[in-house]
């Protein structure tokens, strides 16, 4: 283990970076530290035994892949194994945030045809850090991750690591993180503060009550810059996200 020394400028291109692993301040880390603690409390789980864990949210933007990135990264400087999986297979993010290619990806692991050598997503960071980005988005992602391919992929990377990180759509726009959530050991919940509206979050919780998913916790994410402009900025996420997703509209659009 250890962690390759890079530039500050690497990240510098984009705001968003300064959310994200090594880039986060000292509280924000520590609030990640405390969540990679509950979780070991909160899994019933052996040691030696892989635990996957999905991230998912009511809506878009309220910072599940944030989320998905940070815990990875916590749980890997901790010394584990870790494995984040970019399972938006609609609106990936995961390769953008870590600035790594997004050619190939799960969906080549789903149709087959790549072998298993993940070496290739070993991250730049921590060598016991595998960051898997989604690969080329798939016309049916609900089916894909809700398959019998999807259990299997995710059974064989479970051989590999001690923790499986999926990164996942929100649940009141797609079936695709309740899809999934039958081959995965637990969910988080990530509310953000000032965002999530209530209807949205009691909505959220009764999809995944009626999926039978093991909710192990929400992760309260609240952006302290910001504020001012926050009501249209939130306006503008959500109006986006339906505009993206109609663009889809397939029939597993709730
Ligand atoms: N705590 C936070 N403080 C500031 N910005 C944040 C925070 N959490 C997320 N963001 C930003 O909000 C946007 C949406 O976050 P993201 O994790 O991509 O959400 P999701 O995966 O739920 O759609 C990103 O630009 C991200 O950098
Ligand atoms: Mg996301």
């Amino acid at each position: 283990m250890g962690m390759k020394s890079k530039s500050r400028s690497a990240f510098s291109n984009s705001d968003n970076q300064k959310t994200l692993h090594k880039n986060l301040e000292f509280t924000a880390t520590e609030q990640y530290k405390l969540l990679r603690t509950n979780l070991s409390f909160t899994l019933q789980k052996d040691n030696d035994e892989c635990a996957i864990i999905g991230v998912t949210s009511a809506m878009r933007g309220e910072g599940k892949s944030t989320t998905a990135v940070n815990l990875s990264y916590v749980l890997a400087e901790s010394g584990k194994k870790v494995l984040l999986v970019d399972c938006d297979l609609r609106i990936p993010s995961v390769a953008k945030k870590m600035q790594i290619e997004n050619e190939v990806g799960l969906t080549d692991l789903l149709k087959g045809g790549e072998s298993f050598h993940m070496k290739k997503f070993q991250s730049e960071h921590y060598s016991n850090w595998y960051i898997l980005p989604s690969g080329p988005l798939p016309p049916n992602p609900s089916e894909l991750l809700g398959s019998k391919k999807m259990e299997n992929v995710l059974k064989i990377l479970s051989e590999n690591f001690d923790y499986i990180i999926l990164d996942l759509p929100p649940v009141n726009i797609v079936s695709d993180a309740l899809t999934v959530s039958k081959y995965i050991d637990g969910m988080i919940v990530v509310i953000r503060e000032d965002y999530t509206e209530k209807k949205e979050l009691e909505n959220c919780f009764r999809l995944l009550k009626l999926s039978d998913v093991n909710v192990l916790g929400c992760v309260i994410n609240e952006s302290k810059n910001g504020k001012g402009t926050y009501s249209k900025y939130k306006y503008r996420r959500y109006y986006k996200y339906y505009k993206t997703y109609g663009k889809y509209g397939d029939k597993d659009s709730k």
